[in-house]
C-alpha cells in the first residue's frame, strides 16, 4: 500500500500551530447563526447526498461524525440505519453545543427545520410529531461526544473503535490552508473506518478562505482531482465524487462543493494500522 504520511517538518509544525491558533477564534454561536439560521444551498445538497448514501449502509451500522462542529443535522438521516452514533470534534465548545441539544428542555440551536427537510427528502411525513420523534431517536443514538484531532495518527486518542461509516463534512478542507496537511488529516480520518467501512465526505471546492461573521478561516483549495488522487493513494474502492455549484455562496468564499463517498477495502485497516504502529514521529491526540 502506498502511504502519504511524512514526518512533520518545522514549517508544517508551524502551520499546525497556526491552525490551532486560528480555531481559538471559533465561536459556535456565530457559526450556527451565520450558516444554520436557514437551509443554505450547500446544505440542501449535502443533506440530499447523505439521505441517499444512508440507504446503502449495512443495517445497525456504527457511525462516527468527524468534525461535527456544533451541528446535528448531518447525522439526522442515519436514524433508521445506525445502531450508535459518535460525534467528534477538536473543540470542547462544539461538543458542548451537542450536549445541550441532547438535554431535553435546554437552550440549544433549533434543528427542527433541518429535521423536517431530512424527513421530506426521505419521502416521510414531517408533522411536528414526526420531527419530534426523529429528534428523540437521535438524542438516544448519539452515545458519545469525543474530543478529536485530525492531525493526529490516532485522531480519537486511546479509543480504538473503528466504524462502519465515517461522515466528515467541511472538516479537513476547512481546517487548514495547506493541501499536504489536508491529505494527512483525511488519511487519519480514514483510519477510523472498519474494514469495508464507508467514508462520506463533503468539502468546499477550490476555496481559499471562508468567512464566519467578521472572522475568516483557511481552506485547502482542494478539488475533485485532489480527492480522486488521495482516494487512489489510500486504495479506497467504489469511489464517487460529485461537484455541485452553489454560486450564491461566493460572498462566503466558495462557489462549489464536493460530495464524495468511498469504501475501505477489507484488509485496509489492518495494513494501515500496522504501518502506523511502525511509524516514528506520528503525533497522538494524547500528546497534545
Ligand atoms: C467549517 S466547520 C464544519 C462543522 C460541521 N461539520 C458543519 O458541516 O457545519 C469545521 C470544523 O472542523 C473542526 N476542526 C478543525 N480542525 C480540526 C481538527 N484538527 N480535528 C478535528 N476537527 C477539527 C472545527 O472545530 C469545526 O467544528
Amino acid at each position: 500500500m502506498m502511504m502519504i504520511r511524512e514526518n512533520a517538518s518545522a514549517a508544517e509544525t508551524h502551520s499546525i500551530k497556526a491552525v490551532r491558533d486560528v480555531f481559538f477564534r471559533w465561536n459556535p454561536d456565530d457559526y450556527l447563526r451565520e450558516y444554520y439560521s436557514r437551509i443554505e444551498a450547500e446544505e440542501e445538497h449535502t443533506l440530499r447526498f447523505l439521505v441517499e448514501q444512508c440507504t446503502r449502509l449495512p443495517s445497525a451500522a456504527t457511525v462516527l461524525e468527524f468534525g461535527c462542529g456544533p451541528t446535528l443535522h448531518h447525522v439526522l438521516p442515519f436514524a433508521a440505519h445506525a445502531s450508535l452514533i459518535h460525534m467528534a470534534d477538536l473543540l470542547p465548545q462544539n461538543l458542548e453545543a451537542i450536549r445541550r441539544w441532547q438535554m431535553p428542555g435546554s437552550c440549544a440551536h433549533d434543528w427542527r427545520p433541518f429535521t423536517k427537510r431530512v424527513l421530506a427528502l426521505e419521502g416521510l411525513d414531517a408533522t411536528p410529531d414526526d420531527i419530534e420523534h426523529r429528534e428523540q431517536i437521535m438524542r438516544k443514538l448519539i452515545t458519545r461526544r469525543l474530543r478529536a484531532d485530525a492531525r493526529c495518527a490516532r485522531p480519537l486518542g486511546l479509543l480504538t473503535q473503528r466504524y462502519d461509516c465515517v461522515v466528515s463534512c467541511y472538516c479537513a478542507d476547512s481546517a487548514t490552508g495547506d493541501k499536504r496537511e489536508w491529505q494527512r488529516m483525511i488519511e487519519n480520518i480514514v483510519s477510523l473506518l472498519a474494514p469495508g467501512g464507508r467514508l462520506l465526505i463533503a468539502a468546499l471546492r477550490r476555496c481559499e478562505r471562508y468567512t464566519v461573521g467578521a472572522q475568516s478561516f483557511p481552506s485547502a483549495r482542494i478539488d475533485e482531482d485532489d480527492l480522486a488522487s488521495l482516494f487512489s493513494q489510500l486504495e479506497l474502492r467504489n469511489t464517487s465524487i460529485e461537484i455541485v455549484a452553489v454560486p450564491d455562496r461566493s460572498t462566503h468564499g466558495f462557489e462549489s462543493i464536493l460530495l464524495a463517498s468511498a469504501t475501505a477495502p477489507a484488509i485496509f485497516a489492518i495494513a494501515l494500522h500496522s504501518h502506523r504502529a511502525n511509524q516514528h514521529g506520528a503525533v497522538d491526540l494524547a500528546d497534545r
